[in-house]
């Protein structure tokens, strides 16, 4: 939740984007939506959700290419720490998403 706030509070734009002291609550719905996200079940309502977490974001005046630059740095932070949590020959063995290898 840190590294993601504190990449969206370093970039001028994006820092517009936040109210004075409002960081704090966005932390815990991002926790919030992570668990959720990871823990299921997809169902109707959780697409319900995500409709609606997709329009705060529209009203607040965030851009697709905030949107998208975010969700890549999530999956590489996902994929990054499964990897460093494999056992030493499952990792050497891992060829990361997609084929590639992770980040070093
Ligand atoms: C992977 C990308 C992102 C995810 C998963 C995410 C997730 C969320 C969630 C779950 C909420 C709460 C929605 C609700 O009320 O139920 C939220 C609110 C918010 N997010 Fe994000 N977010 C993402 C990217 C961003 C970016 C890039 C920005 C700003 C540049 C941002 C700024 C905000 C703001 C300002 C709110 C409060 C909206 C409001 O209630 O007025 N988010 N986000």
């Amino acid at each position: 939740m840190r590294g993601f706030y504190d990449t969206l509070f370093a970039h001028p734009p994006t820092r517009a984007v936040f109210r004075e002291g409002e960081r704090p609550l966005r932390e815990k719905t991002l926790r919030d939506w992570y668990l959720r996200t990871v823990a299921g079940p997809f169902n109707g309502q959780y697409f319900a959700w995500q409709a609606l977490v997709g329009l705060v974001h529209v009203r607040r005046g965030v851009t697709n290419a905030m949107m998208a630059s975010m969700w890549n740095w999530l999956t590489e932070q996902v994929a990054q720490r499964a990897h460093e949590a494999l056992p030493p020959e499952e990792a050497r063995a891992w060829k990361g998403p997609g084929g590639g290898s992770p980040s070093p």
